[in-house]
């Protein structure tokens, strides 16, 4: 590749595949009637001047064209590299026409596929390593207790069943996230209430963790186009991870309200906060802080990117932002009703 490149290309610098090939043909057509002139000036037969006439045109051909046609053969090659499974390849700069446009935009096709590859390894790996956890908590147990060495009595069985319950629970996720990031499922969009559905997520907050302090702000009649199982998903989410971090018995905001065309529900609590470096780190699948403890009603990591799937399919947006004196403020928000 490097000697085709060492090689000089006269019409690099031509902006336009059309261009350069008009050219090519015209002086092509030219050298050809100039030749076919010359031989019959110096009397050569018919036979000598076509040969001497193709030879010249050709010649010229090959020096004009070159470095028109070899990145679209590199193009091809790196296509079938790709399909079995590489996606290192890339191809060399080819000029600034079409074709040369084309290879850019391959480079950066097989960059994002790259990438995409990469990141869909890395979720397998995450999931293979979060799901190996518990299967093996669960199945050392069972060991023990098939080995006599502890007894099969409801505590042992209690604990199997909290270890199950986390796994399917995980499961559950996987699939969610898998299936909303897949399109296989998409929100179905309906009228709500946005305040009916904040009040029935505190109930089930209030009933889930009957000591904590949350306080519930929200207008009348606010109405925005959702799907209220996957809301209602969302809320549960994030508020359940207010109560987890948020200093026991400190109090938990949800303030609703609208402004322009958008609802804007910010669940705030006095927790340890969210660093600037890490507010959008928080969506990535299976990122935790350090130190978040593991265990206490905590997963895997998931519960934010499946919100912000759940939301952005809702054409809205999650972030999160300080919250004073302490803490974080996590905003969602949703087109409104009007
Ligand atoms: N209110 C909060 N205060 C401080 N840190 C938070 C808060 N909410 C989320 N985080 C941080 O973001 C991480 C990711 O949150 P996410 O909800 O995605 O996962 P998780 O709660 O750890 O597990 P899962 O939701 O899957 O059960 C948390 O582990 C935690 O480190
Ligand atoms: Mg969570």
């Amino acid at each position: 590749m490097r000697d085709r490149m060492s090689r000089p290309q006269p019409l690099a610098s031509i902006g336009s595949f059309k261009t350069k090939w008009s050219i090519i043909v015209v002086v092509a057509i030219g050298m050809t009637a100039i030749m076919s002139q010359v031989g019959l000036e110096l009397g050569w037969p018919w036979w000598v001047r076509l040969l001497a006439a193709i030879t010249v045109g050709l010649s010229l051909v090959q020096f004009l064209a070159h470095g028109t046609t070899y990145p679209l053969r590199d193009m091809a090659q790196a296509s079938e590299t790709m399909a079995s499974g590489d996606y290192t390849v890339r191809v060399a700069p080819a000029g600034k026409d079409e074709v040369g446009q084309l290879t850019e935009a391959f480079n950066a096709m097989a960059g994002n596929l790259a990438e995409a590859d990469r990141s869909q390894r890395e979720f397998i790996a995450n999931a293979s390593h979060e799901l190996r956890t518990p299967v093996a908590a669960i199945r050392s147990t069972l060991e023990n207790i098939v080995d006599g060495v502890v007894p099969a009595e409801s505590k042992t069985m209690a604990k199997l069943l909290a270890q199950t319950e986390h796994l399917s629970g995980l499961v559950a996720q996987l699939l969610d996230l898998s299936r909303l990031e897949s399109g296989a499922e998409t929100v179905k969009m309906v009228p709500l209430d946005l305040g009916d559905l904040m009040h029935s997520v505190e109930s089930e907050a209030r009933l889930n963790h009957p000591a904590i302090e949350l306080e519930l702000k929200s207008p009348m009649g606010l109405k925005v186009v959702g799907d209220e199982h996957r809301l209602r998903q969302v809320f549960t989410n994030i508020v359940a991870n207010a109560v987890r971090f948020a200093p026991l018995g400190s109090p938990i905001t949800v303030v609703v309200g609208h402004q322009n065309g958008t609802a804007r529900i910010a669940i705030q609590d006095l927790g340890p906060g969210i660093s600037d470096e890490q507010k959008t780190r928080v969506f990535e699948r299976f990122w935790q802080a350090d130190g978040t403890p593991s265990g206490s009603g905590g997963g895997a990591g998931l519960g934010l990117a499946i919100c912000k799937e759940i939301i952005e399919q809702h054409g809205g947006q999650v972030s999160i932002e300080d919250h004073h004196p302490a803490g974080v403020s996590v905003v969602v928000e949703l087109p409104r009703m009007l």
